[in-house]
């Protein structure tokens, strides 16, 4: 009934401005972007895996990328390369990371799916500036937050199990084109429950980002900056993973696991083998979000919003040696390519079929609380009809309280919580969905949904982050602060 309140709402407002609501509402977030570059056809570029960070520090600089054949890319980077160094850390062991900023704006690094002090969570005025100092344009001086010159160290507790984490800008009213030119990368947490199962590993774990982009005939990433038709958000014509566009790579006939993460603006993808494996089931997910789930769940199609990770293991010796099994997006095309060589190998590895205990149900919420997710009629993107203003607070839980949170929207939203994992209980007040298992810290809102969370608020108090993570969504004011409270 409230959902139907809401959706209500939305089409009085569109009503008055004399245009129906149907044909303002698109079927899916985003507006393609075309490239003005020739563009490649799809595999004949090969897979690469980011190397892992060695060391503590990153620097944030411009390179010249090869992604499109005989032109060059200028991205914004860590260290150099897109994605990112992959950093690698242990749950229960701190770390840090010192960021440099030798890019010619600030910066803000946050750790998506960390649970991390506010301190060094990457809230969105807390800038990196570059230097040198008078380079900088003072054009949010006025909502300077907790701001340093040049660098920045990042305190990671990792007080977390084992996941896919990923670390990304998050500057206020910037995150979408800093992301865009290429500020992005894997961050792996690892612990002994993990390690101690038979899972793929070594050159059989793979992690995946999943990006789309488009390109300037320069071969420079092409982004409308600041154009109000793409507020819905930007979707490129060139699928990337791993930085590649549309990249293949060799499998043996044995498990793999496959790290999936969707890092791209605005773009959801359902993403299906063709050929499907004998039997169907060729994704057979291990974790989500925050890390594994406590059984194994099979899928032949598995639907990523933005920002979400699906851990997978694939059994390659399911096709044909010889195989070319194409990884397609079913609303847009060739994702990659997997080209299963070889002879049967020997795979020491397996799925059990109990992953993990650490994932019961959280106990009866304190207090629940609802966020509604809309645009006003400026086209600004709203949360409880507010665009988002730092300081000022929609949530203050308590410190150690379970809550639920009640999610509910008129269109797609990808909802991100920063500092802890939830579960999702019931989405329209039914059953979860398919993709909803385990722990999450992004929750896909589809088109006039509702979609209810439980959380509890650990460890830390202090301001954190709830947002659209469509990331035109997020910069057009999708964003909410809540204070966690002793
Ligand atoms: Cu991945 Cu607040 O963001
Ligand atoms: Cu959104």
């Amino acid at each position: 009934m409230k959902r139907r309140a809401v959706l209500g709402a939305g089409a009085a407002a569109l009503g008055a401005a004399g245009i129906g609501w149907s044909l303002l509402t698109p079927k899916l977030p985003g507006k393609l972007l075309h490239s003005r570059a020739p563009l490649p056809r799809p595999f004949e570029a090969r897979l690469a895996i980011p190397a892992v960070l060695a060391g503590e520090e990153i620097v944030q600089r411009e390179a010249d990328l090869a992604i499109l054949p005989g032109l060059t890319t200028r991205a914004w980077t860590y260290n150099g390369s897109f994605p990112g160094p992959t950093v690698v850390t242990r749950s229960g062991r701190a770390a840090t990371v010192m960021h440099r900023n030798q890019l010619p704006e600030p910066v803000v690094v946050h750790l998506h799916g960390g649970h991390t002090p506010a301190g060094s969570d990457g809230y969105p005025i807390d800038q990196i500036m570059p230097l040198p100092p008078a380079a900088v344009h003072h054009d949010m001086a006025t909502m300077a937050g907790d701001t340093t010159v040049g660098a920045r160290t990042y305190r990671y507790p990792m007080q977390q199990r084992a996941a896919t984490l990923w670390y990304h800008d998050h500057r206020m009213g910037f995150t979408g084109p800093a992301v865009y030119r290429g500020l992005a990368g894997f961050h792996l947490v690892r612990d002994d429950e993990e390690d101690a199962l038979p899972l793929p590993r070594g050159e059989r774990e793979l992690p995946l980002m999943i990006t789309d982009r488009a390109f300037e005939e320069d071969g420079s990433f092409r982004y409308p900056l600041g154009d109000a038709d793409y507020m819905n958000g930007v979707l490129g014509d060139v699928i990337l993973v791993n930085g590649r566009p549309w990249p293949v790579h060799e499998v043996d006939p044995a498990r793999y696991r496959l790290r999936l993460l969707n890092a791209s603006n605005a773009r959801r993808y359902r993403l299906q083998f063709d050929p499907q494996p004998p039997g169907g089931d060729a994704f057979v997910q291990i974790g989500s979000d925050g890390g594994l789930l406590t059984r194994p769940m099979g899928h032949d199609t598995l639907e990523l919003a933005p920002a979400e990770r699906f851990d997978v293991v694939v059994d390659f010796a399911r096709w044909k040696p010889g195989t070319k099994i194409r990884l397609i997006d079913r609303d847009g095309g060739d994702v990659m390519r997997f080209d299963v060589t070889g002879p049967k190998t020997d795979d020491p590895s397996r799925v059990p079929p109990v992953l993990s205990t650490s994932a019961e149900p959280l106990p009866p919420p304190k207090r629940s609380r609802t966020f509604r997710f809309g645009q006003g009629r400026d086209g600004t993107w709203r949360i409880n009809d507010l665009t988002y203003q730092p300081g000022r607070a929609l949530a203050r839980p308590r410190l150690g309280e379970v809550e639920h949170w009640r999610f509910v929207t008129d269109f797609h939203h990808p909802i991100h919580l920063h500092l802890n994992h939830f579960q999702v209980v019931s989405r329209n007040a039914n059953e979860i969905g398919e993709y909803d298992r385990g722990w999450k810290d992004t929750v896909d809102l589809r088109a006039s949904e509702a979609v209810e969370i439980a959380v509890r608020f650990t460890d830390y108090t202090g301001t954190f982050m709830l947002h659209c993570h469509n990331l035109e969504h997020e910069d057009m004011a999708m964003m909410a602060d809540f204070v966690v409270e002793p």
